[in-house]
């Protein structure tokens, strides 16, 4: 891997750290891309033109960020995870190996008239990921969909609906499991109604307002 200064600034401070910015030799990166300091941008991985990633994220090998695509700092997009515009990932946010983020909900490649389509025949839709959640190998998110901030997907899963701040959600299609602190482990209930909840890593308790809902209390 290269060290370079292509399409972004080297040596940003962040905290302090010193942050260089690289990009593979065999990485193909527009032009018109915005990278922030920090970023490592990995072999054979894709950005289109107009993205824009935030400082300090991590594009793995193989992987693929569309056109327009916003990228919050801190990010990674593991290997070969396919990220379709008009996607938004907050930031934080964590797409695992191989998953991809969908932008056309009833894909054709051609017109009825048997003509393939172009950009103007169709709509995209995209898939939003919040500020820390994790989509995990090989998870389906099909657009348009919210995933919410903190929020979990299990490997494998097919998101086919918005997904709430916190929820871990499993399966095709994906149905929640459970919830997550930050730190990404399950929650625990720890009172009898099943409002009150512990992440038994950070001590950091939740308490869920409604079925959806589950908000930081201290
Ligand atoms: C979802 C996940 C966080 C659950 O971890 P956990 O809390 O330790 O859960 P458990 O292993 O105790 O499983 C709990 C239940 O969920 C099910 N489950 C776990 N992972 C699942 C998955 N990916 N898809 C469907 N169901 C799953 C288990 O079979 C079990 O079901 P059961 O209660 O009927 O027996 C974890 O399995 C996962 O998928 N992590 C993401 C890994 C990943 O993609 N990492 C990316 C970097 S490589």
């Amino acid at each position: 891997m290269r060290d370079s200064g292509y399409h972004g600034d080297l040596d940003m401070g962040y905290r302090g750290r010193r942050m260089v910015l690289s990009i593979a030799d065999s990485a193909d990166v527009a032009e018109n891309v915005v990278i922030g300091a920090g970023c490592q941008i990995w072999h054979l991985a894709q950005i289109r033109e107009n993205a824009a990633l935030g400082e300090n994220c991590i594009v793995g090998r193989g992987a693929y960020v569309g056109s327009g695509v916003r990228v919050g700092a801190n990010s990674k997009i593991q290997n070969y995870a396919l990220v379709y515009e008009p996607a938004e990932l907050g930031d934080g946010t964590f797409i695992g190996p191989a998953a991809v983020l969908t932008n056309d909900l009833y894909p054709r490649a051609v017109n009825p008239d048997g003509q393939r389509k172009d950009g103007h025949d169709w709509e995209p839709v995209g898939v939003t990921v919040l500020e820390g959640a994790s989509i995990g190998a090989r998870a389906v998110c099909v657009a348009p969909v919210t995933i919410g901030r903190w929020a979990m997907i299990a490997a494998g899963s097919t998101v086919t609906k918005d997904v709430p701040d916190f929820a871990l959600v499993a399966g095709t299609p994906a149905r929640q499991i459970g919830w997550v602190g930050r730190a990404g482990l399950r929650l625990e209930q720890i009172d009898d109604t099943g409002e009150e909840w512990l992440c038994t890593s950070t001590g950091v308790k939740y308490r869920v307002t409604d079925s959806l809902t589950l908000e930081e209390i201290e």
